[in-house]
């Protein structure tokens, strides 16, 4: 939906986790957008900075030197309050007040809420970008910051491998993802794990117990179980299971906000620049309520009512691999 068309200002922030490559995203937005003819603005601390008025302008080298760091130059919050009807509007009214009739939010789904109630009832032209560690969201493929958290997994199971291959151990490895088992899922297949327990799929514990056993019965030196967050309550049982099944050492490591910070990959970078390139086309058209995703390797666009309605759906079949490949 098109409420405006004419304005050429265009303000942009980060909300909710923060998410490596979302700087890549702010770089891109922002040079694309003074391209294009706009006058770019930053809003400090995501909603709570909208609300507070940390409203600047962006020039080029205003995101000079950022592309490669992760974290958000523009900083982020979570800021339970914006979801109030007249704080969203005190927010929205310190851009109208400057004629800035245009922002993009760059955040998960949380922040998407946040740019539905914006659209739906202000004057203000919003547009949602996906940043978020999560990739929770069903109407997009990937989100930015997913890539190189599941990296910084992987690298983490390399590292942690070698202590637990060298005292014969087992490692619960607790990862992120909130109630989306996608973290846990692809990090276990790129990175060996022979367990992954995820929120989507029913977990044996007794079963796993067994099956570490005769992994180690049959000649195994080690044994990593991925956990993903949305399972976490099975920790304390798991670690017990599995030292009395197998009389062995388990260590449990959770990789928390290691996750979420480091040099973004190559691909969220990629991600970031070219979701932030159809952002910013949106808003020349006048858009309005839409969100940027990924389906099929193509960059599309759709409502962000449509985006928060779709459930991420889960990868069955790559869950299975990941079963039929680890043992
Ligand atoms: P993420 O965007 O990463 O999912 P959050 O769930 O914390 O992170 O959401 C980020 C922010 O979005 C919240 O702190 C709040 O300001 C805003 N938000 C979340 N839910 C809503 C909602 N239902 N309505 C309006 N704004 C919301
Ligand atoms: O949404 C990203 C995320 O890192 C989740 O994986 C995690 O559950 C949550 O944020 C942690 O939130 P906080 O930064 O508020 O501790």
């Amino acid at each position: 939906m098109a409420k405006h068309t004419k304005c050429n200002k265009l303000a942009v922030l980060t909300s909710g986790g923060d998410a490596s490559g979302m700087n890549a995203c702010i770089r891109a937005v922002v040079r694309f957008g003074l391209n294009n003819g706009f006058e770019m603005y930053g809003v400090k601390h995501g909603y709570t900075g909208l609300i507070n008025d940390e409203v600047f302008p962006m020039e080029y080298s205003s995101v000079s030197n950022c592309v490669h760091n992760g974290g958000t130059i523009l900083r982020t919050s979570r800021c339970p309050e914006f979801k109030e009807r007249d704080v969203m509007l005190k927010g929205v009214n310190n851009l109208l007040k400057r004629g800035i009739e245009n922002l993009i939010v760059i955040g998960g789904d949380g922040s998407f809420r946040g740019v539905q109630d914006m659209h739906e009832h202000s004057d203000l032209n919003v547009i949602g970008i996906p940043g978020t560690i999560d990739n929770d969201m069903g109407y997009t493929d990937y989100t930015i910051g997913f890539d190189t958290a599941c990296n910084t997994v992987v690298d983490a199971i390399i590292k942690l491998r070698d202590t637990i291959t060298s005292h014969g151990r087992i490692m619960i490895i607790e990862v992120m993802g909130r109630e989306s088992g996608n973290i846990a899922l692809n990090s276990a297949v790129a990175g060996g794990a022979e367990y992954v327990i995820v929120p989507e799929a029913p977990a044996d514990v007794d079963e796993i117990a067994q099956s570490v056993k005769r992994g180690f019965e049959k000649g195994k030196t080690s044994t990593i179980i991925l956990l993903a967050e949305g399972k976490n309550y099975l920790k304390d049982e798991l670690m017990q299971k599995v030292a009395d099944a197998t009389n062995r050492r388990v260590n449990h490591i959770a990789l928390s906000y290691m996750q979420r910070g480091g040099i973004p990959t190559m691909a969220d970078r990629v991600l970031a620049a070219r979701m932030a390139q159809r952002a910013v086309e949106l808003v020349q058209c006048g858009q309005s309520g839409r969100v940027v995703g990924v389906r099929g390797g193509d960059i599309y666009d759709t409502t962000v009512s449509e985006a928060l309605r779709l459930p991420k759906e889960f990868d069955e079949r790559l869950y299975k691999l990941a079963i039929t490949i680890s043992k």
